[in-house]
């Protein structure tokens, strides 16, 4: 059987523009539009137009641009949020309306002051009124991850009913543990009627840092597809990671799924987004971080040195990072320290080696990260220039 392909739905510039300091300007936001067109995502989500004008203006211009992927704007279940989420996409050429409304008893009672009866008639007019504009359109049931699983089954197929070509079950807070947002995937797929005219789609947050373990889980289970951010940035502690969704999907074949993402455009697009958003990544990020190929103990530099893969999973080269770094401090070994002279252009004699080494560690102790500067000078004194 052929693997299954996932559809990746990038909100970057929705979700993640929501973050306090990353807003974009229009120019940056099609700059980033565009690398996400070559990175190959599926569907990107550009903003929820009916929040300001600039955002209206952004989203219009990206939907003009790009062809590949399809364009998506939100919008809450309201007709003026709707009508102005269709006219901001009515130039994409793929164009998507995401429209939706807060499914769980905390929404419903305590935030729309509603009742479930009127949540579901809503969610319903929503996607109807949408239809009307745009074919494919999306619903989501906010806070799906704390909805009860029998109302959550009536909502969703009674917006499928309505039309709806994706439904959408967030885990908005970050709440579920991954077999109870796989299991919420799994009841909706065994209990929904007309389930399987809709892709149920995965969309985590990160408050228990569980984003990336419950889209994989939501997948495992039936969804077919994942919505995520580049350096998984997003409201609060953000959303599941694309870099990281998309490389558990492609290292672990026996899950059989295929997205259709030029993986090795993620370390060049993960810059890109921390530059333009002023949202540096923490070094020891999977996948993208500084530190995501870099060996600094004397035992993991001596086996990457012997082989790659006894301290490596992923070749650097799939995700766009140039080579694996040996990071010399003072937890190095002389393996390392030959390893980093023959790179130089140096030939250590096997006599001088400890001699060098000992040098190297005080210069270590001093400086925490020997530079190829302070080594070069070292070698200098005793190693035979090579090249
Ligand atoms: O987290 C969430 O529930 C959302 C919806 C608007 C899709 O971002
Ligand atoms: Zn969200």
């Amino acid at each position: 059987m052929p693997n299954k392909r996932i559809q990746i739905f990038d909100t970057t510039l929705r979700d993640g523009e929501q973050v306090p300091g990353c807003q974009l300007n229009t120019e940056e936001k099609i700059e980033v539009a565009q690398a996400l067109e070559s990175l190959g995502v599926d569907v990107m989500e550009v903003g929820f137009p009916i929040s300001s004008p600039g955002d209206f203006e952004s989203v219009q211009k990206i939907a003009s641009i790009i062809k590949n992927s399809t364009v998506c704007a939100l919008s809450r279940a309201v007709e003026k949020d709707i009508e102005v989420a269709a006219e901001a996409i009515a130039k994409a050429a793929r164009p998507r309306i995401h429209t939706g409304i807060g499914t769980s008893d905390s929404h419903i009672f305590d935030k729309l002051k509603s009742t479930r009866e009127n949540v579901l008639e809503r969610g319903v007019a929503a996607v109807k009124y949408a239809k009307r504009f745009v074919e494919d359109v999306e619903f989501y049931a906010e806070d799906a991850g704390r909805t009860d699983n029998e109302y959550l089954a009536q909502v969703i197929e009674a917006v499928i009913a309505a039309g709806a070509t994706v439904v959408n079950i967030p885990d908005t807070t970050g709440y579920c543990l991954p077999w109870q947002y796989g299991e919420k995937i799994k009841f909706l797929k065994e209990n929904v009627i007309g389930i399987d005219n809709a892709i149920i789609s995965t969309h985590c947050h990160n408050d228990l840092g569980l984003a990336t373990a419950n889209s994989i889980a939501g997948v495992a289970n039936g969804a077919g597809q994942i919505e995520c951010t580049i350096n998984g940035i997003g409201e609060r502690a953000g959303n599941a990671s694309l870099e990281e969704v998309v490389m558990i999907l492609r290292q672990h074949s026996d899950l059989k799924f295929d997205t259709g993402i030029n993986t090795k455009c993620l370390k060049s697009m993960s810059e890109l987004v921390s530059t333009k958003m002023r949202m540096p990544v923490q070094p020891n990020k999977a996948i993208v971080g500084a530190n995501a190929f870099a060996h600094s103990s004397g035992i993991h530099q001596d086996g990457v040195i012997k082989s790659r893969e006894t301290y490596e999973i992923i070749d650097p080269l799939e995700v766009g990072v140039d080579e694996s770094s040996i990071v010399l401090t003072a937890r190095s070994g002389r393996a390392a320290l030959n390893y980093r002279a023959k790179k130089l252009g140096f030939d250590v004699p096997r006599e001088v080696i400890e001699e060098l080494y000992k040098q190297f560690l005080v210069i270590a102790d001093e400086k925490k990260v020997v530079q190829d500067s302070d080594l070069i000078v070292l070698f200098s004194q005793t190693a035979v220039k090579t090249a």
